[in-house]
């Protein structure tokens, strides 16, 4: 066996109620007033209200930043960073999907770099100092931001998504509660829990994917599958809910030590250059990446070995060398079943992404962070022809 690293710190507080331990859980970081960091449109469906009732009735003060924009930026950090020290903060409680949560971790590193210019930051382990303690309270369950050393900040001048990375860059604490995502809409459920199939598949692709890493995936996997249908279904079922949230706080483990490839760096230059919803990218790209990897030869047994977490009866009916086509075939068969039943688009032509901008997405996936990590040195070719068959 190959040696390896494997880092997840984070406590895990999950399950029906599990928000009111948040009272809890400040007393143990020592946290005795924190920066609520959210969004307006869980102010708006009440999301937000809930945990303030619950800071509220348990005494605790504290200050709010509501305003993160779906896709962050360097500015919003930057006044984050400063509405904390104003306010002479002790600590973060993040509640939202990712962006919110990546926000929060950028601006933890900015404080803790005083005087260093934020976006120099970009890269792997350049944090020195202890960041303010976080706890991550996520409203998707798709980006695994609760356990990843990963921060994505978007550079909205340079039009380009920024991959800040480190292990100080994770939350000591992740509360995951189902009524948190239990109004969640089917379209939302459907994308952003397809991004944390794409990190769990990744991650067990990954040239830095070792046992660890393999287990959480695995589990990923089978608790997505079995749980993301009925989720969109039911969007008020509570062990749904739960245990695609785990699925997606497992995926995230997994990826946050194996890394991602070639879906995520392509992704992530849709979101730059496009704007296009990172669950969304992921959803629509994860099909045609596994065909063009198939094709070229890439994780042909590995996909296979995972025909047998997303169906086992298919994976024991299918002859060992077609199990990699049945696995791509059956994502496939996934997202022709998100755009029947909830029209969730799964072609770039219908998200207004032109042909044009193809050669520019592909030049920015080639030098993205995630591509370091992919089996093969990304090339403009391949990006293309993966662009042209999810078009
Ligand atoms: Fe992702």
């Amino acid at each position: 066996m190959q040696g390896f690293e494997f880092c997840c710190p984070t406590k895990i507080v999950c399950g029906k109620d599990a928000l009111m331990k948040i009272g809890d859980e400040l007393k143990g970081l020592k946290v005795s007033k924190p920066l609520v960091v959210t969004d307006q449109g869980l102010v708006k469906f009440g999301i937000a209200h809930r945990l303030f009732q619950i800071l509220d009735s348990q005494g605790i003060c504290y200050q709010v930043f509501d305003q993160v924009p779906p896709d962050s930026s360097l500015s919003v950090v930057n006044g984050l960073a400063a509405l904390y020290e104003q306010n002479a903060c002790d600590g973060f409680v993040a509640l939202g999907g990712g962006s919110v949560i990546d926000t929060t971790k950028g601006a933890a590193a900015s404080l803790s770099c005083k005087g260093v210019d934020f976006a120099t930051l970009q890269g792997s382990e350049i944090l020195d100092a202890t960041l303010a303690p976080i706890i991550a309270i996520p409203t998707t369950a798709g980006t695994g931001s609760e356990v990843t050393l990963v921060a994505v900040v978007a550079d909205t001048e340079r039009q380009v998504k920024l991959s800040f990375t480190s292990y100080r860059l994770v939350p000591p604490v992740a509360i995951l509660d189902p009524a948190l995502t239990s109004t969640l809409p089917p379209k939302l459920t459907a994308t952003t829990g397809m991004d944390a199939l794409t990190h769990a598949i990744e991650a067990y692709t990954s040239i830095q994917k070792n046992p660890v890493s393999d287990a959480f995936a695995l589990g990923a996997i089978a608790l997505i599958k079995e749980n993301i249908f009925i989720a969109c279904a039911e969007g008020g079922n509570a062990d749904a809910r739960s245990a695609l949230a785990l699925g997606s706080l497992m995926a995230g483990a997994a990826f946050s030590n194996a890394m991602v490839g070639i879906i995520h760096a392509i992704g992530h230059s849709l979101g730059g250059l496009c704007h296009i919803p990172h669950g969304q990218a992921m959803m629509l790209l994860l099909p045609h990446c596994i065909d063009h990897n198939i094709a070229r030869g890439l994780h042909v047994g590995l996909y296979g070995d995972l025909l047998h977490s997303l169906d086992e009866a298919l994976y024991l009916a299918t002859p060992a060398e077609e199990r990699a086509t049945a696995f791509a075939q059956l994502i496939h068969r996934m997202n022709a079943r998100f755009h029947q039943e909830y029209e969730v688009p799964i072609n770039l032509g219908d998200l207004g992404v032109e042909r044009s901008q193809f050669a520019a997405i592909a030049k920015q996936a080639r030098y993205d962070g995630a591509a370091l990590y992919n089996a093969q040195e990304i090339s403009l070719d391949d990006v293309l022809g993966i662009l042209e068959a999810a078009y």
